[in-house]
């Protein structure tokens, strides 16, 4: 019995390396060199070439080792009846909230601004905004967005979500499924997005959410290049309905050099950095499922098939 990886950004040895040290008995292929397919059980997956994963007949599990699946519900020829498990890891859920409190705070402080106005040599204080001039608003506020909320609440921020279901966060105000999400965006001024990617979502970051958002409203984007609608973003950036953007991610990664979010001033891009699987913080999770697998004993982590997530 044995894992295989399989991933195409070049950081096989890295995952590799990481499970080996913490369970050497553990047997680990990569998908790139000559190995027997049929003692895999578990395929330790991240965007995956399509298809890839019907070459091994005694597959028992996918494993992603992000937190995001939507990649693995794109391969129509994947074995569908196999649990699909995911990252959930404190380390992950910290990483992000570092980011978007990173970003809040350079938007609320006009360090972008400033910075150009320096290669400009312009010298132009301007009156600076403060923690309680805004509401944040957080579009899905599952193991990613939870953490972030509570971390925001800490510096002051006043803080709503938004998710399919109730939740109920200390100090958080929590919005639920379509009937209240207009309620939500009208009382939301930087709005950060960290939806799962599901069909239910896809494009929700579009012209008629912008709309109901106040104006000046910024957003950061998070989650998946898919929830955006690209046209309607840079439509109600330029009629200053919303005052920006910051995104991490894109419909295609690496984002086509000729895509116009490139040069727009309202957007501040990151390649998507914000927060990646540590390999030493996830590996013991994947490796307590193999170890699961070949005990039989239910997973940890598994993804419903009906939610997407
Ligand atoms: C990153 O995008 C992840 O889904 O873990």
């Amino acid at each position: 019995m044995a894992i295989v990886i399989i991933r195409q950004d070049g950081k096989i040895p890295i995952w590799q390396e990481a499970l080996k040290k913490a369970a050497p008995q553990i047997v680990v292929y990569s998908y790139l060199e000559p190995h027997p397919k049929e003692e895999i059980i578990m395929a330790l997956v991240w965007k995956h070439p399509k298809g890839q994963l019907m070459d091994y007949p005694n597959l028992e599990c996918i494993a992603c080792s992000g937190a995001g699946v939507d990649f693995i519900f794109e391969d129509m020829e994947r074995p569908k009846a196999l649990p699909i498990t995911r990252v959930v890891d404190t380390m992950l859920a910290k990483d992000m909230s570092e980011h978007v409190i990173a970003v809040i705070f350079s938007y609320l402080k006009y360090l972008g601004h400033y910075r150009v106005d320096q290669m400009r040599k312009i010298w132009k204080p301007m009156q600076y905004r403060r923690i309680k001039d805004f509401k944040v608003g957080i579009l899905g506020f599952g193991a990613l967005g939870s953490v972030l909320a509570e971390d925001l609440v800490r510096f002051g921020f006043r803080v709503q979500g938004w998710s399919k279901s109730t939740k109920s966060l200390e100090n958080i105000e929590s919005f639920a499924g379509l009937d209240q999400l207009s309620a939500f965006l009208a009382t939301t001024e930087i709005l950060v997005c960290l939806l799962p990617l599901t069909d239910d979502t896809v494009g929700i970051l579009n012209a008629s959410l912008f709309e109901q958002l106040p104006k000046g409203a910024y957003i950061i984007n998070v989650a998946r290049g898919g929830h955006v609608v690209d046209a309607d973003l840079i439509e109600y950036l330029e009629n200053g309905h919303l005052s920006g953007a910051c995104l991490d991610v894109f419909h295609e990664e690496p984002l086509p050099t000729d895509h116009p979010f490139w040069e727009h001033d309202k957007i501040h891009m990151t390649p998507h950095y914000a927060s990646v699987s540590d390999t030493e913080s996830v590996v013991p999770q994947i490796i307590e499922n193999f170890r699961r697998l070949q005990r039989g004993e239910p997973l940890l982590n598994v993804v419903s098939k009906e939610k997407g997530y």
